[in-house]
């Protein structure tokens, strides 16, 4: 049976990786999302919707889009990290911002779609090592980012508590330093490595509520 599933964010870097890496075996039927609803990727089973995860009446019309559909995975992948890197001082404009995108939209788009999540469904919100209370090498900056991650590690494991008795599970991911916009070219990891990843976690059944970094549950 062909598996159905969301992945926002598919436009580039990780999220393209990884719907590409879905795609390849013709086993899954994949919606991506992009600002724009664009994407580079012609496949059969794949359609990109345009989601602004700011914006209400965006999230509204893409839950409209999926309908009735059952839902196997959902991947919250997109997120914004708008700060310079080295400071550490509060910009209440770029925290507002921030949350918006990566906490409350990315929430408000789960919760729409809770209804339509097939029993063994998994959530998997990616999230970060900057938003680790257990970083080994924390430090000030890029505070509007790490709180919004952090954040989102919680609802982790208020939504698999809650959907524990469904047998739905959610799941957390620090994917690393990672090639992609956002991460730059310096950074250590290929989007394809946390791909491979994320389609690991997808194909395995782990228990509800985790943290994982490359294949293994790590500290909150
Ligand atoms: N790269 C790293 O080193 C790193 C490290 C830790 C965690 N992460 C996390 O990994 C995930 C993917 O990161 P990435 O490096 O692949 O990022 P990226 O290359 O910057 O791609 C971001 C994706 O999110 C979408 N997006 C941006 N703003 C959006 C908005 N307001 N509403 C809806 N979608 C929006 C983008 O769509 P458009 O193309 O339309 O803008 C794009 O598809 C993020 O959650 C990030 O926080 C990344």
């Amino acid at each position: 049976m062909i598996k159905y599933g969301i992945i926002t964010g598919s436009s580039r870097g990780i999220g393209l990786a990884t719907a590409q890496l879905l795609l390849q075996d013709g086993s899954t039927e994949v919606i991506g999302t992009s600002t724009s609803g664009q994407s580079d990727i012609k496949a059969q089973h794949f359609k990109c919707l345009p989601l602004e995860l700011s914006d209400g009446t965006s999230i509204n019309n893409f839950v409209r889009h999926i309908g009735d559909r059952k839902i196997d995975f959902l991947i919250n992948n997109a997120a914004i990290l708008v700060e310079d890197w080295h400071t550490p001082e509060i910009n209440m404009q770029q925290l507002r911002k921030t949350f918006e995108v990566n906490l409350f939209g990315t929430i408000a788009l789960t919760e729409a779609l809770l209804p339509q999540f097939n029993t063994n469904a998994h959530i998997i919100n990616i999230t970060s090592n900057w938003g680790a209370f257990s970083d080994p090498h924390f430090d000030p900056y890029q505070p509007h980012y790490k709180m919004s991650k952090a954040a989102l590690n919680m609802y982790t494991k208020l939504l698999a508590k809650r959907l524990e008795e469904k047998n739905i599970t959610v799941s957390s991911l620090d994917p690393g330093w990672v090639q992609s916009d956002m991460g730059g070219d310096n950074a250590s990891r290929p989007p394809k490595a946390v791909a491979t990843e994320i389609l690991h976690l997808l194909d395995t059944k782990v228990e509800t509520g985790q943290f994982w970094n490359e294949g293994k549950v790590r500290n909150w």
